[in-house]
C-alpha cells in the first residue's frame, strides 16, 4: 500500500511510495496509468495542472488509423507515409509498430467511450490530412479519425474518467523538480505541492515521464503555457541525453500574430491557402497534393511567400486560409472549434471571411530517447558513438519522448496516435518488468532514499519565503526572462536557419544563463506561488533551448523541419543519424544510428520527397 509520512529533513519532505510514478496527466500519462492501475499496480499520477487542463486537450484534427471507413486503406501505406514524412529519420521498427497498432488502439478508445464523429453508416468519421496516401504515394488517403475538431479534448476527458473509475491516485498541481537515482537506477523524484509550497519525495519501482512538449521556447507557438520541457530538463540534469532536438515543427496555420492552432482539418475539409495576390500558391510548391503537403513543406512555402513580398495585409506579413467556399453547415459541424477560435481572437467568421494565419511552433519531434517499450536510453561511454542501453527504472512516452516515430517531421494526426500506442506499450513493459523483479528482489524500502545535495540546493534556490528582491537594482523577472529566451529562439532558430544566426545565439543563451543565477522573485507566498514555478520553468526552457541550438548548429544539412539556408540539401551520407545532446557533466553531442529496418515488412530506403 502507498503511504505518506512527514519527516524533519531540511527542507521538510513528505514521503510516499508507489509501484509506479507517472509524471504528466495528458493522453500519454493517462493511457499508461489506466493500463497499470487496472492491472492492480499502485499508481501515482503527478501533474503540474488538473489533468483535463493538460495540453492534449488542445489537439484538434484527429488521430490516424488505417480503418478504411471512407476509402481503401492499409497500415503499410500509413507506415510508408510516416517514414517518408519523417524525411527518413524516423526509426522504421517503431513506425511499423505504431501504424500496425493504430486500428486496434482507436477501436479501444471508442470502447472507452470517446465520442467519435460518425458516418451515416455509424462507422467512425475520417478526414484527409497532410502527407497521407493510398498505394504508397499514389493518391490522397482519408485516415484521420475525428471528434469534430476537438479530438484531443474528447480523448483526454474519456481517459481521465476511465482513470477515475479505475481508482488511479492523482496528485494534481504538483510540480516535479528532479529525478532521484541510486546506483544508476531511477528510484523516485522530488516534487513541489503548488497549493502549499511543501516538498514531497515519491519513491517507486518505475518512473514514467509523460510531461509533454516545450513549445514555449518560441515566442509564437500553439502550445499551452505549461509546455516548458520539465521532463526533458529533469533528464538532462540526471546526466542523460535528449535526441534530435533540432527538429521543431512549425504548424502552417497558427492565428497570425497570436499563434494558436487552426487545425489542418480546415484544409482536410477543403480549405485553401491564399497569398496577398489571392493565389492558391501551394500548387507551386507541391503540385500534386497542394495544401495537403506535409507540414514542413507548407510552413516553408508560407514563409517564402511572405519573405518574397506576397503576404497579405498592410504589412504583407501573413497568409490567408480561405474556407468561404465551403458549406456553412460543414464548418459548423466539422470545424466548430476553429470557427470559435477565429471569432474569439480575430473577430473573423471563417464562413464569410478568410482567417489570417502564420506558421507557429507546434511540436517537438525530438525528446528523451526511448526504445519501443518506452524505456529511456542512454550511452554508457562518452565517445562519439557510445553503446546504447536502457536506464533502469525510467520510461518516457508522448511528446517528451523520442521513440522515434516522427523523425525530422511529424505527420498531422500521428501525435494522438503516438501517445496512446506508446502509453499502453510502456505500461505493458512495466507490468512485465516489475512482475519479474519482485520474484528476485525485495521492493526498495521507503526510508532508504536520500536526496542528493544538488537537488537540495535547487529546492533552496527559489525559496518562496526568501525572495531575492533586496538587490534593488535587479529589475529582471521570470516574465522578461522567458520573453527574451523566446525571442532569441524565434529569431535565431526558426523555420529557416543558418550558421551565422545560430552561432550568434550561443552568447545570448550564455547571457541568460548568467541572468538565471540572480533571477529575483517578488512573491513571498508559500501557497500557489506561481512565480516560483515559473522560475523553475525558465531553467527548464533554457536547458531545452541549449539542446535545440547545439543540435541545430551541428546538423549541417536540411532535413524535414530543420531547414538550413547554408546547407539546403538532405545529406544521407553524413546525416542519416540521430543526434544526442548531453548537458552534464559537460555539454556535448553524440550520434545514434537510425533504425532503417522494420521487423516484419521490407524497409523503405530514402527517396527524394516530392509531393
Ligand atoms: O492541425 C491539427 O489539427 C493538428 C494535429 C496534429 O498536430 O496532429
Amino acid at each position: 500500500m502507498p503511504h505518506s509520512v512527514a519527516d524533519d529533513t531540511c527542507p521538510p519532505l513528505h514521503r510516499h511510495r508507489y509501484d509506479v510514478l507517472i509524471v504528466g496527466a495528458g493522453g500519454a500519462g493517462l493511457r499508461a496509468a489506466l493500463e497499470l492501475q487496472r492491472a492492480g499496480k499502485q499508481v501515482a499520477l503527478i501533474s503540474k495542472v488538473y489533468p483535463t487542463r493538460s495540453h492534449t486537450v488542445a489537439a484538434q484534427g484527429g488521430i490516424n488509423a488505417a480503418l478504411g471507413n471512407i476509402s481503401e486503406d492499409n497500415w503499410h501505406w500509413h507506415m510508408f507515409d510516416t517514414i517518408k514524412g519523417s524525411d527518413y529519420l524516423g526509426d522504421q521498427d517503431a513506425i511499423e509498430y505504431m501504424c500496425q497498432q493504430a486500428p486496434r488502439i482507436v477501436r479501444e478508445l471508442e470502447h472507452f467511450g470517446v465520442p467519435f464523429s460518425r458516418l451515416d453508416d455509424g462507422k467512425i468519421y475520417q478526414r484527409p490530412f497532410g502527407g497521407q496516401s493510398q498505394h504508397f504515394g499514389q493518391s490522397q488517403a482519408t485516415r484521420t479519425c475525428a471528434v469534430a475538431d476537438r479530438t484531443g479534448h474528447a480523448i483526454l476527458h474519456t481517459l481521465y474518467q476511465q482513470n477515475l473509475a479505475a481508482g488511479t491516485q492523482i496528485f494534481s498541481e504538483f510540480f516535479s523538480l528532479d529525478l532521484i537515482l541510486e546506483d544508476q537506477r531511477v528510484v523516485g523524484l522530488v516534487a513541489l505541492e503548488i497549493a502549499t509550497g511543501q516538498w514531497h519525495q515519491f519513491q517507486a519501482d518505475a518512473v514514467l515521464l509523460a510531461t509533454g512538449g516545450a513549445g514555449q521556447i518560441y515566442r509564437t507557438n500553439t502550445n499551452a503555457s505549461i509546455n516548458t520541457g520539465d521532463g526533458l530538463a529533469m533528464v538532462l540534469r540526471a546526466g542523460l541525453p535528449l535526441m534530435d532536438m533540432e527538429f521543431w515543427q512549425f504548424h502552417p496555420t497558427g492565428v497570425a500574430g497570436r499563434g494558436m492552432l487552426i487545425s489542418e482539418a480546415a484544409r482536410g475539409e477543403g480549405g485553401i491557402l491564399r497569398n496577398g495576390l489571392g493565389d492558391a500558391f501551394m500548387a507551386n510548391y507541391a503540385p500534386k497534393v497542394k495544401d495537403l503537403a506535409s507540414r514542413d513543406i507548407v510552413s516553408r512555402a508560407i514563409a517564402t511567400e511572405i519573405h518574397q513580398g506576397r503576404g497579405c495585409g498592410p504589412n504583407k506579413d501573413y497568409i490567408e486560409l480561405d474556407l468561404t467556399h465551403l458549406d456553412a453547415e460543414l464548418i459548423k459541424q466539422k470545424l466548430p472549434g476553429i470557427r470559435e477560435i477565429s471569432l474569439t481572437f480575430t473577430g473573423i467568421d471563417p464562413i464569410t471571411q478568410p482567417i489570417p494565419i502564420h506558421p507557429s511552433c507546434h511540436y517537438m519531434m525530438g525528446g528523451i530517447p526511448t526504445n519501443l517499450h518506452g524505456q529511456v536510453m542512454t550511452q554508457v561511454t562518452s565517445d562519439a558513438n557510445g553503446e546504447n542501453q536502457p536506464v533502469a527504472g525510467l520510461y518516457a512516452i508522448g511528446e517528451c519522448a523520442c521513440v522515434s516515430v516522427h523523425g525530422a517531421n511529424r505527420l498531422g494526426g500521428n501525435s494522438l496516435l503516438d501517445i496512446v500506442v506508446f502509453g499502453k506499450a510502456a505500461a505493458e513493459h512495466i507490468l512485465n518488468q516489475t512482475e519479474t523483479r519482485t520474484e528476485t528482489a525485495a521492493p526498495a524500502k521507503l526510508s532508504n532514499l536520500t536526496i542528493p545535495e544538488s537537488i537540495i540546493a535547487r529546492m533552496a534556490a527559489y525559496q518562496a519565503d526568501k525572495p531575492k528582491t533586496n538587490s534593488g537594482d535587479n529589475h529582471d523577472s521570470v516574465v522578461t526572462f522567458k520573453r527574451d529566451l523566446q525571442k532569441i529562439m524565434q529569431r535565431h532558430c526558426g523555420v529557416f536557419r543558418d550558421q551565422t544566426t545560430l552561432v550568434a545565439a550561443r552568447s545570448k543563451l550564455a547571457e541568460l544563463e548568467q541572468r538565471l543565477l540572480s533571477l529575483p522573485l517578488h512573491d513571498p507566498a508559500q501557497a500557489f506561488n506561481l512565480e516560483r514555478i515559473q522560475a523553475f520553468e525558465c531553467e527548464n526552457l533554457l536547458a531545452v533551448a541549449w539542446a535545440t541550438l547545439e543540435s541545430a548548429i551541428a546538423r549541417t544539412e536540411s532535413r524535414g523541419a530543420h531547414a538550413r539556408d547554408d546547407f539546403p540539401d538532405r545529406d544521407d551520407q553524413a546525416w542519416l543519424v540521430h543526434l544526442l545532446f548531453f548537458n552534464q557533466p559537460e555539454r556535448r553531442l553524440s550520434q545514434k544510428p537510425v533504425q532503417q529496418q522494420p521487423k516484419t515488412v521490407a524497409a523503405f530506403p530514402p527517396i527524394k520527397r516530392v509531393y
